[in-house]
């Protein structure tokens, strides 16, 4: 039995702390990490082979993007049914993209074949994507930098494809925001993170990981193309939609 390395990164007091980066010490604990600190996120790779069931059409191509470990990925390849698909997982973490390949050379009861590039997802082609998943990737690219994305990413999906798109999110109304970033400091903690960890994380992060509200991606999702914006997840200030073709 493989034992999960805990992660204790941020519980010895520091006096400067760094930005957060997706280095070795982050990537050897990740899996503990975002279990953690990402409510829901176990629920929303566990909902993906469904959507993949449905959405993967014959020939087409998916994608994880930001995949660190490759949970998406090998989420899909567990609900595609159709045949002659390739799901493309891409990070630009060395650290990250070396644990996925691993992953998705484990051996596997599922023919879905899985690529590991260690790449830019700004600077990737996109085509015949009939699903393309961004789970809490989109949050860590400059604000300037999403619409772009995401406007090459529906450029080369095919016509009923989605993109599933999960972020942490923030409230223009001030009493919700706090009261939901309390709320999850609270769930953190009884996950065993002690204030120290929760207030340092939270220091590193800053001007890292930059959320917006659901308004604003619901808005430029709809002015790019997509329809049917739906969140289908939500837990405190983190959520998960869907966005069609
Ligand atoms: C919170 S993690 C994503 C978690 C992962 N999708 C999952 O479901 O387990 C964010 C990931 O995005 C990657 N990332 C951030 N910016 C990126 C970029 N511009 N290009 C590629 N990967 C990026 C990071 O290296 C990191 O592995």
């Amino acid at each position: 039995m493989k034992i999960r390395k805990k992660d204790n990164i941020f519980a010895r007091a520091t006096d400067r702390i760094a930005a957060f980066e997706f280095d070795d010490k982050v990537a050897s604990v990740f899996a503990d990490m975002i279990e953690r600190s990402v409510p829901g996120y176990a629920d929303i790779i566990r909902m993906l082979p469904v959507l993949a069931e449905r959405f993967a059409v014959a020939g087409s191509n998916c994608y994880d993007l930001g995949c660190s470990l490759g949970a998406v990925a090998l989420a899909l390849r567990a609900g595609i049914k159709a045949p002659g698909c390739r799901i493309y997982a891409v990070d630009n973490a060395p650290a990250m993209i070396a644990r996925c390949r691993d992953h998705a050379a484990a051996p596997s009861p599922f023919p879905t074949p899985i690529e590991t590039l260690c790449a830019d997802i700004r600077e990737i082609e996109f085509s015949r994507a009939a699903i393309v998943v961004l789970n809490f990737t989109l949050q860590f690219l400059p604000v300037a930098d999403r619409e772009p994305l995401l406007r090459r990413i529906y450029d080369g999906m095919v016509p009923g494809g989605i993109v599933v798109l999960s972020e942490k999110i923030t409230h223009d109304d001030p009493y919700s925001r706090d009261l939901l970033i309390d709320i999850y400091h609270a769930w953190k903690h009884a996950n065993g993170y002690s204030q120290l960890e929760i207030s340092q994380k939270r220091t590193a992060l800053e001007n890292v990981l930059r959320p917006e509200t659901l308004a604003v991606h619901r808005r430029r999702l709809e002015q790019i193309g997509f329809r049917h914006c739906e969140p289908w997840f939500q837990c405190f200030n983190f959520m998960s939609l869907t966005a069609c073709k």
